[in-house]
Protein backbone atom coordinates (compact mmCIF):
# COMPACT_ATOMS: atom_id res chain seq x y z
CA UNK A 1 0.00 0.00 0.00
CA UNK A 2 1.81 3.22 -1.04
CA UNK A 3 1.50 6.47 1.51
CA UNK A 4 -1.92 8.05 -0.29
CA UNK A 5 -3.87 5.37 0.19
CA UNK A 6 -2.75 4.68 3.79
CA UNK A 7 -3.39 8.18 4.48
CA UNK A 8 -6.64 7.77 3.03
CA UNK A 9 -7.28 4.80 5.02
CA UNK A 10 -10.69 6.93 6.47
CA UNK A 11 -12.38 7.51 3.68
CA UNK A 12 -16.08 5.54 2.95
CA UNK A 13 -18.84 5.96 1.29
CA UNK A 14 -20.39 9.21 3.32
CA UNK A 15 -17.06 10.68 4.16
CA UNK A 16 -13.67 11.15 1.00
CA UNK A 17 -13.29 13.45 -1.37
CA UNK A 18 -15.46 14.37 -3.99
CA UNK A 19 -13.93 16.27 -7.20
CA UNK A 20 -11.33 17.11 -4.46
CA UNK A 21 -13.51 18.34 -2.15
CA UNK A 22 -13.99 16.79 1.52
CA UNK A 23 -17.65 15.34 1.82
CA UNK A 24 -18.94 14.40 4.53
CA UNK A 25 -23.08 13.25 5.02
CA UNK A 26 -23.57 14.68 1.40
CA UNK A 27 -21.89 17.60 2.28
CA UNK A 28 -19.29 19.66 1.32
CA UNK A 29 -16.95 20.09 4.77
CA UNK A 30 -15.05 23.38 3.64
CA UNK A 31 -19.31 25.25 3.17
CA UNK A 32 -20.28 24.04 6.40
CA UNK A 33 -16.92 25.86 8.36
CA UNK A 34 -17.45 29.24 6.17
CA UNK A 35 -21.24 28.80 7.83
CA UNK A 36 -20.65 27.31 10.79
CA UNK A 37 -17.61 29.06 12.06
CA UNK A 38 -15.02 27.12 13.99
CA UNK A 39 -14.08 25.17 15.84
CA UNK A 40 -17.56 23.39 15.25
CA UNK A 41 -18.52 19.69 15.78
CA UNK A 42 -20.62 18.08 12.95
CA UNK A 43 -22.34 15.22 13.57
CA UNK A 44 -24.01 13.06 10.88
CA UNK A 45 -27.81 11.94 11.65
CA UNK A 46 -27.32 8.85 8.90
CA UNK A 47 -24.27 7.69 10.06
CA UNK A 48 -24.97 7.00 14.01
CA UNK A 49 -28.15 5.06 12.27
CA UNK A 50 -26.24 2.81 10.31
CA UNK A 51 -24.44 1.70 13.29
CA UNK A 52 -27.19 1.40 15.06
CA UNK A 53 -28.41 -0.82 12.69
CA UNK A 54 -25.34 -2.87 11.69
CA UNK A 55 -24.76 -3.72 15.64
CA UNK A 56 -28.43 -4.57 15.76
CA UNK A 57 -28.44 -6.90 12.83
CA UNK A 58 -25.13 -8.16 14.01
CA UNK A 59 -26.58 -9.72 17.34
CA UNK A 60 -29.87 -10.85 16.01
CA UNK A 61 -28.20 -12.81 13.14
CA UNK A 62 -25.16 -13.90 15.72
CA UNK A 63 -27.90 -15.14 18.33
CA UNK A 64 -30.84 -15.66 16.78
CA UNK A 65 -32.45 -13.83 18.88
CA UNK A 66 -34.78 -10.33 18.67
CA UNK A 67 -34.68 -9.69 22.74
CA UNK A 68 -31.27 -7.81 22.72
CA UNK A 69 -31.56 -4.13 23.77
CA UNK A 70 -28.67 -1.65 23.10
CA UNK A 71 -28.51 1.32 25.47
CA UNK A 72 -26.52 3.81 23.90
CA UNK A 73 -23.93 5.88 26.43
CA UNK A 74 -24.93 8.97 26.55
CA UNK A 75 -21.91 9.78 28.61
CA UNK A 76 -19.91 9.63 25.02
CA UNK A 77 -22.18 12.82 23.63
CA UNK A 78 -25.23 14.25 25.03
CA UNK A 79 -26.56 16.63 22.23
CA UNK A 80 -29.88 16.97 22.75
CA UNK A 81 -30.78 16.92 19.00
CA UNK A 82 -28.72 13.33 18.40
CA UNK A 83 -30.81 12.00 21.80
CA UNK A 84 -34.21 13.07 20.52
CA UNK A 85 -33.18 11.24 16.99
CA UNK A 86 -32.06 8.44 18.72
CA UNK A 87 -35.12 7.98 20.74
CA UNK A 88 -37.60 8.38 17.39
CA UNK A 89 -35.22 5.61 16.12
CA UNK A 90 -36.47 3.33 18.55
CA UNK A 91 -33.30 1.72 18.23
CA UNK A 92 -32.02 1.88 21.34
CA UNK A 93 -32.54 3.22 25.29
CA UNK A 94 -30.26 5.12 27.70
CA UNK A 95 -27.11 4.17 29.41
CA UNK A 96 -26.98 6.85 32.27
CA UNK A 97 -23.95 7.57 34.97
CA UNK A 98 -25.14 10.14 37.04
CA UNK A 99 -28.77 11.23 37.41
CA UNK A 100 -28.52 14.56 35.79
CA UNK A 101 -27.58 11.77 32.77
CA UNK A 102 -31.17 10.65 33.65
CA UNK A 103 -33.17 14.23 33.79
CA UNK A 104 -31.19 14.85 30.36
CA UNK A 105 -32.29 11.71 28.35
CA UNK A 106 -35.94 12.34 29.61
CA UNK A 107 -35.77 15.60 28.61
CA UNK A 108 -34.73 14.49 24.95
CA UNK A 109 -37.78 12.15 25.05
CA UNK A 110 -36.47 9.17 26.49
CA UNK A 111 -38.39 7.47 29.81
CA UNK A 112 -37.22 6.12 32.68
CA UNK A 113 -37.99 2.14 30.91
CA UNK A 114 -35.47 3.50 28.25
CA UNK A 115 -32.63 4.37 30.66
CA UNK A 116 -30.37 1.60 32.21
CA UNK A 117 -28.29 2.92 34.96
CA UNK A 118 -24.33 2.13 36.48
CA UNK A 119 -22.45 4.52 38.15
CA UNK A 120 -20.52 4.35 40.81
CA UNK A 121 -19.60 6.48 44.23
CA UNK A 122 -23.38 7.46 44.30
CA UNK A 123 -24.86 9.91 47.17
CA UNK A 124 -27.65 9.94 49.27
CA UNK A 125 -29.34 12.61 46.92
CA UNK A 126 -28.22 10.49 43.87
CA UNK A 127 -29.86 7.19 45.55
CA UNK A 128 -32.69 9.66 46.61
CA UNK A 129 -33.73 10.56 43.24
CA UNK A 130 -32.94 7.78 41.20
CA UNK A 131 -35.17 5.32 43.33
CA UNK A 132 -38.10 8.02 41.97
CA UNK A 133 -37.65 7.07 38.54
CA UNK A 134 -40.00 3.80 38.17
CA UNK A 135 -39.05 0.94 36.11
CA UNK A 136 -35.34 2.46 35.38
CA UNK A 137 -32.81 -0.34 35.23
CA UNK A 138 -30.67 -0.03 37.91
CA UNK A 139 -27.14 -1.78 37.95
CA UNK A 140 -25.32 -1.97 41.81
CA UNK A 141 -21.74 -1.41 41.21
CA UNK A 142 -20.64 -1.92 45.20
CA UNK A 143 -22.09 -3.39 48.06
CA UNK A 144 -22.55 -0.10 49.42
CA UNK A 145 -25.34 0.15 46.02
CA UNK A 146 -26.82 -3.08 47.14
CA UNK A 147 -27.41 -1.81 50.55
CA UNK A 148 -28.77 1.49 49.40
CA UNK A 149 -31.50 0.94 46.48
CA UNK A 150 -32.65 -2.19 48.72
CA UNK A 151 -33.49 0.34 51.70
CA UNK A 152 -35.35 2.71 48.84
CA UNK A 153 -36.83 -0.17 46.09
CA UNK A 154 -37.21 -3.29 48.07
CA UNK A 155 -38.29 -5.80 45.75
CA UNK A 156 -37.27 -4.76 43.36
CA UNK A 157 -34.73 -6.05 40.30
CA UNK A 158 -31.52 -5.37 39.85
CA UNK A 159 -28.78 -5.76 37.74
CA UNK A 160 -24.93 -6.28 39.68
CA UNK A 161 -21.97 -5.23 38.14
CA UNK A 162 -19.04 -7.12 38.51
CA UNK A 163 -15.52 -7.01 38.07
CA UNK A 164 -14.21 -10.08 36.55
CA UNK A 165 -10.54 -9.06 37.49
CA UNK A 166 -9.32 -8.96 33.29
CA UNK A 167 -9.79 -5.77 30.71
CA UNK A 168 -9.99 -5.38 27.01
CA UNK A 169 -8.80 -2.26 25.11
CA UNK A 170 -7.65 -0.37 21.94
CA UNK A 171 -4.04 -1.90 21.36
CA UNK A 172 -4.13 -2.91 24.88
CA UNK A 173 -4.04 0.45 26.25
CA UNK A 174 -3.74 0.16 30.16
CA UNK A 175 -5.30 3.77 30.59
CA UNK A 176 -8.52 2.33 28.66
CA UNK A 177 -9.12 -0.35 31.13
CA UNK A 178 -11.64 -0.55 33.57
CA UNK A 179 -10.91 -3.46 35.16
CA UNK A 180 -7.54 -5.95 34.81
CA UNK A 181 -4.49 -7.24 37.31
CA UNK A 182 -5.05 -4.18 39.40
CA UNK A 183 -7.48 -3.88 41.42
CA UNK A 184 -10.26 -1.18 40.18
CA UNK A 185 -13.20 0.73 41.52
CA UNK A 186 -15.18 -0.76 39.38
CA UNK A 187 -17.96 -3.22 39.92
CA UNK A 188 -18.02 -6.54 42.78
CA UNK A 189 -14.86 -8.99 42.67
CA UNK A 190 -15.37 -12.90 43.23
CA UNK A 191 -14.08 -12.06 46.87
CA UNK A 192 -17.18 -9.81 47.51
CA UNK A 193 -19.75 -11.57 45.56
CA UNK A 194 -21.07 -14.01 48.12
CA UNK A 195 -21.85 -11.14 50.50
CA UNK A 196 -23.22 -9.38 47.71
CA UNK A 197 -26.38 -11.56 47.07
CA UNK A 198 -26.99 -12.07 50.53
CA UNK A 199 -27.25 -8.38 51.24
CA UNK A 200 -29.39 -8.48 48.03
CA UNK A 201 -31.87 -11.60 49.64
CA UNK A 202 -31.37 -9.11 52.63
CA UNK A 203 -33.49 -6.59 50.54
CA UNK A 204 -35.50 -8.97 48.80
CA UNK A 205 -33.68 -7.49 45.62
CA UNK A 206 -33.81 -10.06 42.78
CA UNK A 207 -30.75 -10.10 40.59
CA UNK A 208 -32.12 -10.45 37.29
CA UNK A 209 -28.61 -9.21 35.46
CA UNK A 210 -25.21 -9.57 35.44
CA UNK A 211 -23.82 -6.29 33.99
CA UNK A 212 -20.10 -5.82 33.29
CA UNK A 213 -17.99 -3.17 31.22
CA UNK A 214 -13.63 -3.80 31.84
CA UNK A 215 -12.64 -1.47 28.75
CA UNK A 216 -12.55 0.68 25.77
CA UNK A 217 -12.29 0.44 22.11
CA UNK A 218 -11.83 -3.04 21.14
CA UNK A 219 -11.12 -4.09 17.56
CA UNK A 220 -10.81 -7.55 15.89
CA UNK A 221 -7.54 -7.79 17.39
CA UNK A 222 -8.73 -7.79 20.55
CA UNK A 223 -11.71 -10.35 20.55
CA UNK A 224 -9.17 -13.14 21.99
CA UNK A 225 -8.46 -10.81 25.14
CA UNK A 226 -12.53 -10.37 25.04
CA UNK A 227 -13.46 -13.78 25.17
CA UNK A 228 -10.87 -14.53 28.09
CA UNK A 229 -12.59 -11.62 29.71
CA UNK A 230 -15.96 -13.37 29.49
CA UNK A 231 -14.20 -16.77 30.53
CA UNK A 232 -14.18 -15.20 34.01
CA UNK A 233 -17.39 -14.01 33.73
CA UNK A 234 -19.08 -17.12 33.69
CA UNK A 235 -18.04 -18.05 37.32
CA UNK A 236 -20.51 -15.22 38.59
CA UNK A 237 -23.41 -16.05 36.22
CA UNK A 238 -23.35 -19.97 37.12
CA UNK A 239 -23.86 -18.53 41.25
CA UNK A 240 -27.44 -16.79 40.07
CA UNK A 241 -29.59 -19.75 37.74
CA UNK A 242 -32.37 -17.17 37.90
CA UNK A 243 -30.41 -14.28 35.82
CA UNK A 244 -32.41 -13.66 32.93
CA UNK A 245 -30.05 -10.66 31.21
CA UNK A 246 -26.14 -10.20 31.02
CA UNK A 247 -25.26 -6.60 30.29
CA UNK A 248 -22.31 -6.91 27.98
CA UNK A 249 -21.04 -2.89 28.92
CA UNK A 250 -20.14 -1.02 26.07
CA UNK A 251 -16.06 -0.61 24.53
CA UNK A 252 -16.57 -1.52 21.13
CA UNK A 253 -14.15 0.23 19.36
CA UNK A 254 -13.64 2.08 15.88
CA UNK A 255 -10.26 2.49 14.09
CA UNK A 256 -8.21 5.29 14.24
CA UNK A 257 -5.18 4.62 12.02
CA UNK A 258 -4.64 2.97 9.18
CA UNK A 259 -3.32 -0.41 10.54
CA UNK A 260 -6.87 -1.22 12.58
CA UNK A 261 -8.73 -3.92 11.48
CA UNK A 262 -12.41 -2.58 12.32
CA UNK A 263 -14.52 -4.94 14.91
CA UNK A 264 -15.67 -7.76 13.00
CA UNK A 265 -19.06 -7.86 14.38
CA UNK A 266 -19.84 -11.35 13.11
CA UNK A 267 -17.32 -13.06 14.96
CA UNK A 268 -17.93 -10.56 17.80
CA UNK A 269 -21.49 -11.38 18.38
CA UNK A 270 -20.86 -15.32 17.58
CA UNK A 271 -18.70 -15.04 20.85
CA UNK A 272 -22.09 -13.70 22.66
CA UNK A 273 -24.09 -16.32 21.29
CA UNK A 274 -21.61 -19.15 22.40
CA UNK A 275 -21.19 -17.49 25.91
CA UNK A 276 -24.82 -16.17 26.75
CA UNK A 277 -27.19 -17.14 24.28
CA UNK A 278 -26.38 -20.86 24.57
CA UNK A 279 -27.11 -20.12 28.42
CA UNK A 280 -30.48 -18.93 27.60
CA UNK A 281 -29.43 -15.06 28.53
CA UNK A 282 -30.89 -12.00 26.45
CA UNK A 283 -28.34 -9.98 26.13
CA UNK A 284 -28.00 -5.74 26.61
CA UNK A 285 -25.12 -3.52 24.99
CA UNK A 286 -24.47 -0.19 26.29
CA UNK A 287 -21.96 0.86 22.88
CA UNK A 288 -21.27 4.67 23.11
CA UNK A 289 -17.74 4.87 20.38
CA UNK A 290 -19.19 2.19 18.27
CA UNK A 291 -22.73 4.31 18.06
CA UNK A 292 -21.26 7.75 17.42
CA UNK A 293 -17.56 8.15 17.43
CA UNK A 294 -17.00 8.15 13.46
CA UNK A 295 -20.31 9.88 12.92
CA UNK A 296 -18.42 12.87 13.97
CA UNK A 297 -15.75 15.57 12.77
CA UNK A 298 -14.12 18.27 14.69
CA UNK A 299 -13.65 21.14 12.22
CA UNK A 300 -11.19 23.65 12.81
CA UNK A 301 -9.88 26.59 11.66
CA UNK A 302 -5.93 26.91 10.56
CA UNK A 303 -4.21 29.54 12.56
CA UNK A 304 -0.35 29.23 11.46
CA UNK A 305 2.14 27.18 9.25
CA UNK A 306 5.99 27.49 10.36
CA UNK A 307 8.81 25.29 10.31
CA UNK A 308 10.47 25.48 13.81
CA UNK A 309 13.90 23.16 14.05
CA UNK A 310 12.76 20.62 11.11
CA UNK A 311 9.38 19.92 12.07
CA UNK A 312 6.85 21.78 10.63
CA UNK A 313 4.07 22.74 12.76
CA UNK A 314 0.23 23.85 11.38
CA UNK A 315 -1.69 25.77 14.22
CA UNK A 316 -5.45 25.20 14.45
CA UNK A 317 -8.24 27.09 16.12
CA UNK A 318 -8.59 24.57 19.19
CA UNK A 319 -7.07 22.38 21.87
CA UNK A 320 -7.18 19.11 23.78
CA UNK A 321 -9.68 21.16 25.72
CA UNK A 322 -12.29 20.63 23.20
CA UNK A 323 -11.23 16.72 22.82
CA UNK A 324 -9.38 15.54 25.25
CA UNK A 325 -9.36 11.40 24.31
CA UNK A 326 -6.23 11.98 22.27
CA UNK A 327 -4.03 13.73 25.59
CA UNK A 328 -5.65 11.64 28.34
CA UNK A 329 -6.03 8.52 26.31
CA UNK A 330 -3.12 8.85 23.66
CA UNK A 331 -5.94 8.13 21.17
CA UNK A 332 -4.78 9.55 17.75
CA UNK A 333 -7.39 11.72 15.84
CA UNK A 334 -6.79 11.64 12.35
CA UNK A 335 -6.25 15.05 11.29
CA UNK A 336 -7.86 15.30 7.09
CA UNK A 337 -7.43 18.31 4.60
CA UNK A 338 -10.50 19.77 3.06
CA UNK A 339 -9.30 20.00 0.05
CA UNK A 340 -6.51 17.27 -2.11
CA UNK A 341 -5.27 17.16 -5.12
CA UNK A 342 -3.95 13.29 -5.84
CA UNK A 343 -1.36 14.00 -7.78
CA UNK A 344 0.75 16.11 -5.28
CA UNK A 345 3.02 14.59 -2.70
CA UNK A 346 2.34 14.29 1.01
CA UNK A 347 4.32 15.44 3.51
CA UNK A 348 4.55 15.36 7.48
CA UNK A 349 3.66 17.71 9.89
CA UNK A 350 2.77 18.10 13.72
CA UNK A 351 -0.73 19.65 13.78
CA UNK A 352 -1.34 21.55 17.07
CA UNK A 353 -3.86 23.54 19.18
CA UNK A 354 -4.18 26.86 20.64
CA UNK A 355 -3.72 25.89 24.21
CA UNK A 356 -1.04 26.76 26.55
CA UNK A 357 0.15 23.10 27.52
CA UNK A 358 3.15 21.09 26.24
CA UNK A 359 0.64 18.29 25.26
CA UNK A 360 -1.51 19.98 23.26
CA UNK A 361 -0.28 18.45 19.94
CA UNK A 362 -3.11 16.65 18.10
CA UNK A 363 -1.03 14.58 15.80
CA UNK A 364 2.83 14.01 15.01
CA UNK A 365 4.11 13.76 11.72
CA UNK A 366 0.41 13.63 10.39
CA UNK A 367 0.60 13.64 6.42
CA UNK A 368 -1.48 16.16 4.62
CA UNK A 369 -0.47 18.38 1.70
CA UNK A 370 0.20 21.29 0.82
CA UNK A 371 -1.80 23.47 3.18
CA UNK A 372 -0.41 27.06 2.41
CA UNK A 373 -3.72 27.61 1.22
CA UNK A 374 -6.13 25.81 3.21
CA UNK A 375 -8.13 27.86 5.80
CA UNK A 376 -9.61 24.38 7.36
CA UNK A 377 -9.08 21.38 8.79
CA UNK A 378 -11.27 18.54 9.59
CA UNK A 379 -10.41 15.99 12.88
CA UNK A 380 -11.65 12.64 12.54
CA UNK A 381 -13.55 10.63 15.08
CA UNK A 382 -14.60 13.22 17.07
CA UNK A 383 -18.42 11.94 17.63
CA UNK A 384 -17.43 10.70 20.96
CA UNK A 385 -15.80 11.78 24.11
CA UNK A 386 -15.02 15.27 22.54
CA UNK A 387 -17.65 17.92 23.59
CA UNK A 388 -18.95 16.18 26.26
CA UNK A 389 -15.43 15.74 27.72
CA UNK A 390 -14.82 19.48 26.73
CA UNK A 391 -13.42 22.00 29.49
CA UNK A 392 -12.70 25.84 28.85
CA UNK A 393 -9.24 25.24 29.76
CA UNK A 394 -7.60 28.70 29.31
CA UNK A 395 -10.82 30.07 28.91
CA UNK A 396 -10.97 28.63 25.35
CA UNK A 397 -14.15 26.29 25.81
CA UNK A 398 -16.13 27.76 23.01
CA UNK A 399 -17.43 25.54 20.16
CA UNK A 400 -20.11 24.80 18.58
CA UNK A 401 -22.67 22.05 17.03
CA UNK A 402 -24.39 20.69 14.22
CA UNK A 403 -25.91 17.70 13.31
CA UNK A 404 -26.28 17.21 10.05
CA UNK A 405 -29.83 15.37 9.00
C1 LIG B 1 -20.38 1.30 32.37
C2 LIG B 1 -20.10 1.79 30.99
N1 LIG B 1 -20.88 1.38 29.98
C3 LIG B 1 -20.68 1.82 28.72
C4 LIG B 1 -19.65 2.68 28.42
C5 LIG B 1 -19.46 3.11 27.00
O1 LIG B 1 -18.22 2.73 26.54
P1 LIG B 1 -17.79 2.89 25.02
O2 LIG B 1 -18.02 4.30 24.65
O3 LIG B 1 -16.36 2.51 25.02
O4 LIG B 1 -18.64 1.95 24.23
C6 LIG B 1 -18.81 3.13 29.44
C7 LIG B 1 -17.70 4.02 29.13
O5 LIG B 1 -16.69 4.07 29.72
C8 LIG B 1 -19.04 2.67 30.76
O6 LIG B 1 -18.26 3.07 31.77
Amino acid sequence: MGAVARADWWQRADLGYRQGHLHFAGRSVADLARQFGTPSFVYSAERVRANLIRLHQALSEGTGRQDHRLYYAIKANRFAPLLTLLKQSGLCGIDACSPAEVSHALGCGFTAEDVSFTAGSLSRDDFDSLARYRGLHFNADSLHAIAEWGKRRPGSEIGIRINPAAGVSRASNQLLQYAGAQTTKFGVYREQFAEALSLAAEYQLQVSRIHFHTGCGYLSDQLPVWREVIDKCHWFLDRLPELKRVNIGGGLGVPHIASDAPLDLGEWSRIIADNFTARGLAVDVEPGDYLVKDAGLLVLGITFREKKRDIFFLGVDGGFNLAPEPAYYHLPFQPVALSRDESLPLSPMHVAGNINEALDVWYEDALLPDMSREEYLALLNAGAYSAAMASNHCMRGRFQEFILL
